[in-house]
C-alpha cells in the first residue's frame, strides 16, 4: 500500500529574511498560501510585502530563508509563466502602445500564440479598449491590462502586488468577482493590501505581517470568529447575571465601565431566559460592532509603536486630538449600536 501525501502547498514561504543595508524588511517570515485559495497578504506600508513578493518570484535573493511555489523554488521551474503571473507594478506599460500591442509583445516574450492576447483582453472587461494607447488608460485600465498579462500564460498562481490600491468601489467589486472565478477554477491567488477592508470581501486566508514578521494566519472564518460580536446588555445585577451565565456554560462576560456587562459567546434569546430564570431584569441590550479592520490594526499597531525601530516607521502615530481621516475607522472602538428595547422578565421574559 502506498502512502498518499497530500499536494504541496501553492506558496510556502520557509523562515524568509531580507536585510537592506540597516533596514531589516523581512524577518524569519513563514507562511503558506494554500491550494485553491485566495490568500490576502496584508500589513501596513513598510511592513516588507512587496519584498517578501519580490523573493517569493526570485527576483531578490532573500538574506536568509527559502521559499517554494508548487513545490520548487521558483528558479527551478521550468515554465514561469504557465506557472504564476504576476502583477507587481502597473505603472510600468509603454504609454504610446496599444493594449493589444502590449498584449502581443509579452505573448510572444513567453510564447504563447498571439490569439492569446485578445482572449485575455475579453478576460478583463478591455475588448472595446484593445486599440486604445494604455498612455490614456485610468489606473483602473492599467491595473486590469497588468493583470491580463498575467494571465498570458493561463498560470495556475497568480500574485498581485496592492492590486486595489486606488481602484473605486466599482473597481474593487469587478476584482473581487475576477479573483473568485479564477479560484473556482482551482487556482490559487496571493494578493496584498495594507487594508483589510479592501480585500475582505474577497479572501477566504490572511498571512498578516508587522514589521516584516509574522503576526497572525489562517482563515477568514477564524479571523471572523475569533473576533465574533459581544453582545452589551444593561440590566438590574450585573454579577448575578455572570453568575447565572456562568452556570450554563457562558463564561466569557466582561463587566465594562458604564455599568453593563459584555457578554461573548451567546445570543440575546439565550441571555433573556438566563436572565429571567435568574430574576435579573433587563433594561437594554446592544451588538457590539466589531469591524476587522480595527483587529488588523491593533495586530499590527506595533509598526508604529516603535520609535527608534531599523524599519521605515510608517507614518507614526497620529498626534493626540487629531481625528481619523475621512474613510479611515476611528482608532477607539466605534459606538455600540442604540440600545433596543427589552423586555425583562417581569415583562414576560426574553427578548421581544
Ligand atoms: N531596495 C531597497 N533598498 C533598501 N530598502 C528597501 C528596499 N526595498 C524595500 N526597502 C525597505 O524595506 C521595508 C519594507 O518595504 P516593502 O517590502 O516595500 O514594504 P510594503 O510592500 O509592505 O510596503 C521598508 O522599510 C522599505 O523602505
Ligand atoms: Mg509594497
Amino acid at each position: 500500500m502506498s502512502i498518499q501525501f497530500g499536494a504541496p502547498a501553492a506558496i510556502e514561504a520557509l523562515a524568509l529574511s531580507k536585510q537592506f543595508k540597516s533596514v531589516r524588511a523581512v524577518s524569519d517570515l513563514s507562511f503558506t498560501v494554500p491550494h485553491g485559495s485566495i490568500t490576502g497578504f496584508l500589513g501596513p506600508n513598510g511592513s516588507g510585502k512587496t519584498t517578501t513578493l519580490r523573493m517569493l518570484l526570485g527576483l531578490i535573493r532573500p538574506t536568509g530563508g527559502d521559499s517554494t511555489i508548487l513545490g520548487v523554488p521558483f528558479g527551478r521551474i521550468d515554465d514561469p509563466a504557465r506557472v504564476v503571473g504576476v502583477v507587481l507594478d502597473s505603472r510600468g506599460l509603454h504609454p504610446a502602445r496599444t493594449a493589444l500591442d502590449h498584449l502581443r509583445v509579452y505573448a510572444s516574450a513567453i510564447g504563447v500564440p498571439d490569439a492569446r492576447a485578445g482572449q485575455v483582453l475579453h478576460l478583463v472587461g478591455l475588448t472595446d479598449a484593445a486599440d486604445r494607447k494604455a498612455g490614456v488608460f485610468s489606473l483602473g485600465m492599467r491595473q486590469r491590462l497588468a493583470l491580463a498579462t498575467a494571465l498570458l500564460g493561463d498560470p495556475q498562481i497568480l500574485v498581485l502586488d496592492e492590486p486595489a490600491n486606488g481602484l473605486d468601489p466599482e473597481g474593487i467589486a469587478w476584482l473581487r468577482e475576477f479573483l473568485l472565478g479564477f479560484a473556482r477554477s482551482g487556482r490559487t491567488v496571493l494578493v496584498s493590501s495594507h487594508l483589510l477592508r479592501e480585500v475582505e470581501q474577497m479572501v477566504d486566508h490572511v498571512v498578516i505581517v508587522s514589521r516584516g514578521t509574522l503576526v497572525h494566519q489562517g482563515s477568514m472564518e477564524e479571523l471572523r470568529t475569533a473576533h465574533r460580536a459581544r453582545l452589551l446588555v444593561a440590566c438590574s445585577d450585573p454579577a448575578r447575571l455572570a453568575t447565572a451565565l456562568a452556570a450554563t456554560g457562558v463564561v466569557d462576560t466582561t463587566h465594562l465601565a458604564d455599568g453593563r456587562i459584555a457578554i461573548g459567546g451567546s445570543d440575546p434569546g439565550t441571555v433573556g431566559r438566563v436572565a429571567a430564570d435568574a430574576d435579573v431584569t433587563v433594561f437594554g441590550a446592544a451588538t457590539e460592532h466589531v469591524d476587522l479592520e480595527q483587529v488588523f490594526l491593533a495586530m499590527t499597531s506595533g509598526q508604529y509603536a516603535a520609535p527608534g525601530s531599523a524599519v521605515t516607521p510608517g507614518y507614526g502615530p497620529p498626534p493626540p486630538g487629531y481625528g481619523a481621516p475621512p474613510g479611515y475607522p476611528p482608532t477607539q472602538s466605534p459606538p455600540p449600536q442604540p440600545i433596543q428595547p427589552w423586555f425583562g422578565p417581569t415583562n414576560g421574559g426574553g427578548p421581544r
